[in-house]
């Protein structure tokens, strides 16, 4: 009884407070939890079902796709040798500190023919999609060293390399 009494009384007091208004406290806007983004999740998935790590994360496809999280998508030095010239998977977690969110988007829908980066497939996905992918590998922060500068057609690479020309067999 003297409880339920204690409570009307609190009651009573909340109800005067917020009739008085401004001798309300101030409630404090700020959750006590920040909660994190849900973005950097999809993010997570895209990337993993997008091959991204099949070109920028060294040994993905040789170790099954078990590559810790904390090496992902840090580029590769084995380039990719074709009637463009050789190319390398950038460092992306190196790349995203001096790339914005808004100018990955300009990048996704702007660029192409960089032989043999998915820009093409990169646009089936929906602006949040992207920005998803943009939030998750940002999320990872800088590590790795960056990768080697493409190469034009003429010079021979110094690195591995796979051969991704075009072979037409003989009739
Ligand atoms: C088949 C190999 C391959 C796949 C798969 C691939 N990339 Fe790439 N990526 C490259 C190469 C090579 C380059 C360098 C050529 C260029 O700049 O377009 C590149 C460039 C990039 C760049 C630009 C970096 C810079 O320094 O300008 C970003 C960002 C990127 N890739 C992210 C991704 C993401 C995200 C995915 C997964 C959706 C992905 N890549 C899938 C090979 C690949």
């Amino acid at each position: 009884m003297s409880r339920l009494r204690t409570s009307s009384a609190i009651v009573a007091g909340l109800l005067l407070a917020l009739l008085a208004g401004s001798s309300m406290p101030t409630i404090a806007k700020a959750p006590l939890f920040a909660r994190a983004d849900p973005l950097i999740a999809r993010g997570r998935y895209l990337v993993a079902f997008g091959g991204c790590n099949d070109c920028h994360t060294p040994g993905w496809r040789e170790s099954d796709g078990s590559v810790p999280v904390a090496r992902w998508m840090m580029g590769s030095s084995t380039g990719y040798r074709g009637p463009w010239g050789t190319s390398y998977p950038p460092n992306v977690r190196l790349e995203f500190q001096q790339v914005s969110e808004t100018q990955w988007l300009f990048m996704v829908s702007t660029r192409g023919g960089h032989w043999p980066m998915v820009w093409h497939d990169l646009r089936a996905l929906t602006t949040t999609d992207r920005r998803a992918i943009y939030r998750f590998i940002k999320s990872l922060g800088p590590a790795g060293v960056p990768a080697p500068e493409p190469l034009p057609p003429s010079v021979e690479p110094k690195t591995p390399y796979f051969d991704v020309f075009p072979h037409t067999p003989p009739n």
